[in-house]
C-alpha cells in the first residue's frame, strides 16, 4: 500500500541548496533533458542531490507503510471466518511484507542502507501512511481495507510504474499486479456480507465503510494548492498525476462499486456534477490528517511498538543469517 500523504518533506530540505557549477548545470540539463524525452535513469546515472534525497524519503516512507500496513489485517488472521478468508488474509498480508522488501531495496540502490532507513522508522523519525494508524474493529474492516484502502493505493501506485527513477518503477509493476488482488478480495468480502450476511454482518459493513472512507480519501494527500514540493516531482518525473485528480477519480470510480455493493458513502454532499462530469464531495478534515500523521492517531504508538517488537524479537534470526554467511565464505575460500 501506498499514499501520496507520505510525500511529506522535513522544512527547509525542499530546495537545492548549494549553487551549481558550470559544469554540474551541464550534467542536470542533460538530466532533465532525459526525463523530458520519458527516459528513465538508473542508479549509476548522474542525478540532482535533491531528485535523490526526494526519492530516497519517498520509497522509504512507501516501504515503511508496506510494512506497518501489515499490522492492522495482521490483527484477524486468527479470528478469520472461513478457512478460506484465512488463506487469502494471510498471502495478502505476506505480500505487504514483500512489497516493503522490494521497496528497501529500490531506496538502497540510491545509497542509504536498510538498517539506516529501519532506524529511522523506529526512532519515530519516518512517515508512512497516516490511513494504519486507524484501527480494525471488526471482520468488515479488513474488506473495506481491501476495497478503499488497496483501492486507493492502486490508484496511486499506477501512474508510479512510469516513475522516472527505473528501479523503483519496475518494483512497482509487481506491486500493482498485487494490489489488485487485495483489492478484489476485500470487496469480494464484503460482496458476500451485503448479499448473503444478516442485518447485523450488513450493518458491520456499513460501519466500517463509514470509518473508512474519510481517512481513505486522505491518503491522496494535501491539496494541489498546498502540497508545495509536488511540482518539482511531478517536473521530474517521480510523480505524474496531481493529488486532487487522483482523489477525484478515486471517488468516480468508488461511488459506483458502493451502489453495487448496497452501502452508502457517509458524505451528504456526494452528487454528480454534470458540468464537471465528476462526483462533487464534501470537506476534508485535513486538521485530523495533520494531526494522526504527525503521530497524535488512534493507533500510532501501538503501531510503532508492535514494529519495534517485531525487530527486536527477529534479532536471532538476522544473526543466525549473518553467521550461516560467514561461515558459507570461510568454506568457500578454503576450498
Ligand atoms: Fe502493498
Ligand atoms: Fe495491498
Amino acid at each position: 500500500m501506498y499514499t501520496q500523504a507520505m510525500d511529506l518533506m522535513p522544512k527547509g530540505d525542499d530546495k537545492p541548496s548549494v549553487p551549481l557549477s558550470a559544469s554540474e548545470q551541464q550534467l542536470l540539463d542533460r538530466f532533465e533533458a532525459r526525463i523530458d524525452d520519458g527516459g528513465f535513469v538508473e542508479p549509476k546515472d548522474w542525478m540532482p542531490e535533491h531528485y535523490r534525497r526526494t526519492l530516497v524519503r519517498q520509497i522509504s516512507q512507501h516501504a515503511h507503510s508496506e510494512i506497518v500496513g501489515m499490522l492492522p489485517e495482521g490483527n484477524w488472521i486468527t479470528r478469520a471466518p472461513t478457512l478460506k478468508r484465512k488463506a487469502i488474509l494471510l498471502a495478502k498480508v505476506q505480500d505487504e511484507g514483500g512489497h516493503g522488501l522490494y521497496l528497501y531495496a529500490a531506496a538502497e540502490t540510491l545509497g542509504v542502507s536498510r538498517d539506516e532507513l529501519i532506524g529511522q522508522l523506529h526512532a519515530g523519525k519516518a512517515k508512512y501512511s497516516s490511513i494504519f494508524n486507524y484501527p480494525t474493529l471488526a471482520w468488515a474492516d479488513v474488506g473495506v481495507i481491501g476495497w478503499l484502502v488497496d483501492g486507493a493505493a492502486i490508484m496511486n501506485q499506477v501512474p508510479l510504474c512510469r516513475c522516472s527513477y527505473a528501479p523503483y518503477a519496475r518494483a512497482m509493476i509487481r506491486i500493482c499486479r498485487e494490489e489488485s488482488f487485495h483489492q478484489r478480495q476485500g470487496y469480494d468480502a464484503l460482496l458476500v456480507m451485503m448479499r448473503d450476511g444478516t442485518p447485523r454482518q450488513r450493518d458491520m459493513v456499513q460501519d466500517a465503510v463509514n470509518r473508512w472512507w474519510w481517512p481513505s480519501l486522505m491518503m491522496f494527500g494535501p491539496p494541489d494548492d498546498v502540497s508545495n514540493h509536488s511540482a518539482q516531482s511531478m517536473r521530474w518525473g517521480i510523480k505524474r498525476i496531481s493529488n486532487d485528480d487522483l482523489r477525484q477519480k478515486f471517488v468516480d470510480a468508488t461511488v459506483q462499486q458502493a451502489k453495487v455493493l448496497g452501502v452508502t458513502l457517509p458524505d451528504p454532499e456526494l452528487r454528480w456534477n454534470e458540468a464537471r462530469q465528476h462526483f462533487d464531495f464534501g470537506a476534508i478534515d485535513w486538521d485530523e490528517f495533520r494531526r494522526v500523521v504527525g503521530g497524535d492517531g488512534p493507533c500510532n504508538r501501538e503501531r510503532l511498538a508492535d514494529r519495534v517488537d517485531a525487530w527486536d524479537d527477529g534479532a536471532w534470526v538476522r544473526e543466525a543469517a549473518l553467521a550461516h554467511a560467514a561461515k558459507t565464505a570461510m568454506q568457500r575460500k578454503a576450498a
